[in-house]
């Protein structure tokens, strides 16, 4: 009876040590470089992995270099060139993929081609793979190109690769890019232009929540495999929008249907138009308190006003991804 309990207890003990070992393993973090990455990072680090267990991917040097000063493990390679890609796996069991493009004004057709490289490359190593990726809510019928192609790339890991586990989050509308030089400055000064009606729910998510989920779904004993999440933290109207932006800026700030702007985009934007018809028309919605229960929390709108600094008029989108 002694002997079965200590047997008990070394078993336990063991699987404890594989577990705390694994936690050890790399993951490796794709797309998190650009605009929106450094919010990316944050979550995946609140998620309980350390930066010194990312491996933050770049085609350049600079950029990797300002990260291994913050403590991020960083690896130089290119999406396009696959020996690179084999040296960046080494040593991964998880991959939070947020980007395998630039978030481009004309939409880079090479993102599908780009994430069949990364999943043939990890496809190629004894070790399993669980990627998480960074996808976009949407019903079929109204999702534009944008979207389309990361239904691509979902499609690409869950039917040509079935050996590399896949959890799809896909996200609402960011937070973050509210920050971009093209709204800040128009919201600050009182007018939000954004060419939906007044009353229409809007699920909004702060990146860094991306990373959050990714890190808890990479680390979680619960599988999360196989698996599609919608992620947001927060449904307002474009009129709590605004007076959310009012209340933090401590400025008066009113919504604007911006005719003008819808009208232009329609004739001169194509994916910015299919965003605005995708946002009016989609029924779409998000258990925020599912989220909540499940990984913890998630990120209200008010809170990422407040915690990205909104309030602050010398901040700009470049602040937050430094
Ligand atoms: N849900 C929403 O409302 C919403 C809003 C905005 C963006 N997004 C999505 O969020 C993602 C990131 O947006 P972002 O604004 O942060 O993008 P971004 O600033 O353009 O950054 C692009 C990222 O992709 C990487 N990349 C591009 N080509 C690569 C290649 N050949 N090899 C390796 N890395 C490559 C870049 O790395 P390096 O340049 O450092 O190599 C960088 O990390 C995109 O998928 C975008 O569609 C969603």
């Amino acid at each position: 009876m002694k002997v079965g309990f200590l047997c008990a207890i070394i078993v336990l003990l063991h699987c404890h040590l594989i577990l705390a070992l694994s936690s050890q393993d790399a993951v490796l973090v794709v797309g998190a470089t650009g605009g929106t990455g450094k919010q990316v990072l944050n979550g995946l680090v609140q998620s309980g992995l350390k930066p010194k267990n990312l491996r933050v991917l770049s085609r350049d040097a600079s950029k990797l270099k300002f990260l291994e000063e913050q403590g991020f493990g960083t690896v130089k390679a290119d999406l396009n060139d696959c020996d690179s890609l084999a040296n960046a796996l080494n040593g991964c069991s998880g991959c939070y993929l947020h980007s395998t493009v630039g978030d481009t004004k004309e939409l880079d057709s090479n993102e599908v081609l780009a994430a069949r490289k990364l999943a043939t490359a990890m496809s190629l190593r004894e070790t399993p793979m669980h990627v998480v990726y960074n996808s976009a809510v949407g019903e079929e019928s109204l999702i534009g190109s944008r979207k389309q192609q990361k239904r691509a790339v979902e499609d690409l890991f869950e039917n040509d690769f079935p050996s590399i586990d896949f959890t799809s989050l896909r996200s609402n509308f960011f937070m973050d890019p509210l920050w971009k030089k093209y709204t800040r400055p128009a919201i600050l000064a009182g007018k939000f232009t954004f060419c939906v009606p007044p009353d229409t729910p809007i699920h909004l998510t702060a990146v860094a929540d991306m990373g959050f989920l990714a890190g808890k779904c990479l680390q979680s004993i619960k599988t999360t495999k196989n698996r599609t999440i919608n992620v947001s933290g927060d449904v307002l109207t474009p009129v709590e929008i605004a007076a959310a932006f009012a209340k933090c800026q401590g400025t008066p700030c009113q919504h604007s249907k911006g005719t003008t702007m819808a009208i232009m985009s329609r004739l001169f934007f194509k994916s910015l138009w299919e965003e605005i018809v995708f946002l009016r028309k989609t029924r779409i919605t998000t258990d925020i308190d599912d989220l909540k229960q499940e990984f913890g929390k998630v990120t209200s709108f008010e809170e990422f006003l407040d915690n990205s600094g909104w309030a602050d008029t010398s901040r700009t989108y470049e602040d937050l991804s430094r």
